[in-house]
């Protein structure tokens, strides 16, 4: 790092923050090791998207009379798209947001929460972003106590300090794949001090069975400081278009309004999410192709003796009795992109997406004489 550019103090907190490691992109292993034919399951996308429907609207701009208006900005606050979510999840219009893909709504609550300091209380092991984005915006973290098995929602409470002013929560989170029962999330939105902002980050609750899933978006009403987090990203299958979006009172998007750039979500974001939001069959279809690729992964984990923990979201977190990021390289090299979790101090875990059957075929191909041994 330039000596003369880390004298400024604000840089010099900034070299202190780890820079967020995206999983290994296809292109750059094929470059870097002369590999053909590569499986990413290091991401946790659907492999089972996007939909012929999207294909279709995504198509009708590029090739219709919508196409000449790609000079023009987009719709600003995304209304069509917002008003498609309103309908969906029940609540007016005024409670949505929209992000460029959900991290950057964990990045503008942040913003508006730390603009005088404080602190975010998150559990170990959570999303890397939420402690990326509390120290960013000048936030201090309070971790509170959660493993790679156990999720502690009364920690959190404990962990509360007087300039607690966010807590962030994966629910189910990444990448424990845990989430808080009922009862555990009741407790949270009772005891939680009200002016603290809770943020629930949603992202695989998707895949999560409708029945089971104790959605913190019907506390909306009751807890004005609640901020619930989906993304277009995961079971709705268009990461790279990057949109997200954001359920909360009015009064906190009327503040978050304060902090989003304007025009923040791109019109073929906008449009393609549209159609998204609205294809219920093509969420379940995604689900149960996720339920039977984690099902089958059990099987095969259970030759090997290998420990998996949680249930949730669209991969599975794998313990190794060795460094994990030696099964990564090894795996890397026969075209395999898992994601080893040292960064989220978890040094023996990998965690792999569960991918299309031919992709967990290669997973173990690959992986199975490695772990012969047991895990
Ligand atoms: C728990 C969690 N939250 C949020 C995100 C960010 O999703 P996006 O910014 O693509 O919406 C991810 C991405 O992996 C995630 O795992």
């Amino acid at each position: 790092m330039n000596d003369s550019l880390s004298t400024l103090p604000a840089f010099e907190q900034l070299s202190r923050i780890p820079l967020y490691v995206p999983g290994k992109p296809i292109l750059e292993v094929q470059r870097e090791l002369g590999l053909t034919r590569i499986v990413k399951l290091a991401s946790n996308e659907n492999p089972w998207g996007p939909t012929e429907a999207v294909k279709a609207r995504l198509a009708s701009v590029i090739s219709g009379s919508e196409f000449e208006s790609l000079n023009l900005y987009p719709v600003s606050d995304g209304h069509y798209l917002r008003k498609r979510i309103a309908e969906r999840k029940g609540v007016s219009l005024d409670r949505v947001i929209l992000g460029n893909g959900s991290s950057e709504l964990l990045e503008l609550v942040a913003k508006a929460a730390f603009m005088d300091g404080g602190s975010a209380v998150i559990p170990r092991h959570s999303f890397a972003i939420y402690g990326i984005a509390t120290q960013t915006a000048g936030g201090r973290i309070i971790e509170s106590r959660a493993s790679a098995t156990e999720f502690d929602a009364d920690d959190i409470l404990r962990a509360v300090a007087d300039d607690t002013r966010l807590v962030y929560l994966g629910h189910p989170n990444n990448p424990t794949g845990l989430r808080l029962e009922r009862a555990a999330v009741e407790r949270l939105m009772k005891n939680l001090r009200e002016d603290i902002v809770l943020v629930v980050d949603q992202a695989y609750a998707e895949y999560e069975e409708p029945a089971d899933y104790p959605d913190t978006a019907s506390y909306l009403d009751q807890r004005p400081n609640l901020l619930v987090l989906h993304t277009f990203s995961k079971v709705h299958a268009l990461a790279a278009l990057r949109i997200g979006y954001g359920l909360g009172s009015k009064e906190l998007m009327g503040y978050l309004e304060r902090v989003r750039s304007p025009f923040n979500t791109n019109h073929l974001a906008q449009v393609a999410a549209e159609v998204a939001v609205q294809d219920l069959a093509f969420e379940a279809f995604s689900r149960e192709k996720n339920g039977e690729a984690r099902a089958a992964f059990m099987l095969q984990a259970g030759k090997h003796r290998c420990q998996l923990t949680g249930t949730g979201g669209n991969f599975v977190l794998m313990e190794t009795a060795f460094p994990a990021v030696d099964l990564f390289n090894e795996l890397l090299h026969r075209g395999v992109i898992v994601r080893p979790m040292q960064a989220y101090d978890l040094p023996n875990h990998i965690r792999v997406t569960l991918g299309k059957p031919e992709e967990m075929a290669t997973f173990w191909n690959a992986a199975g004489p490695l772990l012969d041994g047991g895990c």
